[in-house]
C-alpha cells in the first residue's frame, strides 16, 4: 500500500512538473536543460525516439544544405550530415552554448565535418533569404514561445519549395499537437505535403508556398 502511494505521488509529481514548464514556456524560453543532454546521447535512443525513421521520414538527399533547429547534442543532425553527403552541409542553429559544445564534441568523434553549429534563437533573423533546401524540428517547437516567428524565419531562410518538417514525440512536455503544427506552418505561407506516423510519434513536412 506504502508503495502504491510513493508510485501515485511519483507519477502525480512528473505529470505537475510537466505541465508548469510546459504552461511557463508559453511565456518565457526555458530550453530542456543542457544536463539532459545526456539522455539524448544515450546508445538505445536512437531505436526508442526512432532517429533513423525521422531521417526517412524528412528525406534529405546528397548535396543539400539542410538546417536543424534546436538539435541539442546532434541525435539527428550527425547522421544528416551523413545522409547529405556527397556535396551537402548541414547546420545546427541551438539557443544553449552547453548543447552545441556537446554537439561539436560528437561531431568530432563521428568524424563528420560537414556540420557548422551556430549560436542563436530560432526566432529571430540568423540567416540570409533562401539559404537552405530542408530545414527541420524534432522535438522542439513546443519550447520556443514565439513558434510563429520561428516558422516565419524558417519560411524566409528556405529556398522557394524548399522543405520544412516538423516532428513531434508523446509525452514530450512540449508536445505539438498535428492540428496546431499545421495551423502554424499554413499561417506563414507553408502547405502540407504529407503527415507520417501516429498521433504519438508524427512528422509533418510542408513545402514553402510563395504568394
Ligand atoms: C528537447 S531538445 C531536442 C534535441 C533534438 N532535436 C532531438 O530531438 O534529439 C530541444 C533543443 O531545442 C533547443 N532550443 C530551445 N529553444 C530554442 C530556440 N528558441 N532557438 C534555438 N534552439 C532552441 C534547446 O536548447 C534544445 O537543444
Amino acid at each position: 500500500m506504502k508503495m502504491l502511494k510513493i508510485l501515485l505521488l511519483s507519477i502525480l509529481t512528473l505529470v505537475g512538473v510537466n505541465l508548469t514548464w510546459r504552461c511557463l514556456s508559453r511565456k518565457r524560453s526555458l530550453p530542456c536543460p543542457t544536463w539532459l543532454a545526456g539522455i539524448l546521447e544515450m546508445d538505445r535512443i536512437d531505436a526508442f525516439l526512432g532517429t533513423e525513421a525521422t531521417l526517412d521520414r524528412i528525406g534529405m538527399k546528397p548535396g543539400q544544405k539542410v538546417l536543424e533547429i534546436g538539435p541539442g547534442p546532434g541525435r539527428l543532425l550527425i547522421p544528416a550530415a551523413r545522409r547529405v553527403q556527397p556535396g551537402g552541409e548541414v547546420f545546427g542553429l541551438d539557443i544553449q552554448p552547453g548543447m552545441l559544445a556537446r554537439l561539436n564534441a560528437r561531431a568530432v568523434q563521428a568524424g563528420v565535418s560537414n556540420l557548422t553549429s551556430v549560436l542563436g534563437n530560432a526566432s529571430q533573423s540568423q540567416f540570409p533569404p533562401e539559404s537552405f533546401d530542408v530545414i527541420f524540428l524534432v522535438t522542439v517547437l513546443g519550447e520556443i514561445p514565439d513558434r510563429e516567428d520561428t516558422l516565419r524565419q524558417c519560411h524566409s531562410t528556405l529556398k522557394p519549395s524548399g522543405l520544412l518538417s516538423v516532428t513531434e514525440i508523446f509525452p514530450d512536455p512540449h508536445y505539438q499537437s498535428r492540428t496546431t503544427v499545421r495551423r502554424l506552418a499554413e499561417a506563414v505561407g507553408f502547405r502540407l505535403k504529407k503527415m507520417h506516423g501516429p498521433l504519438y510519434f508524427f512528422t509533418a513536412n510542408f513545402l514553402k508556398y510563395s504568394h
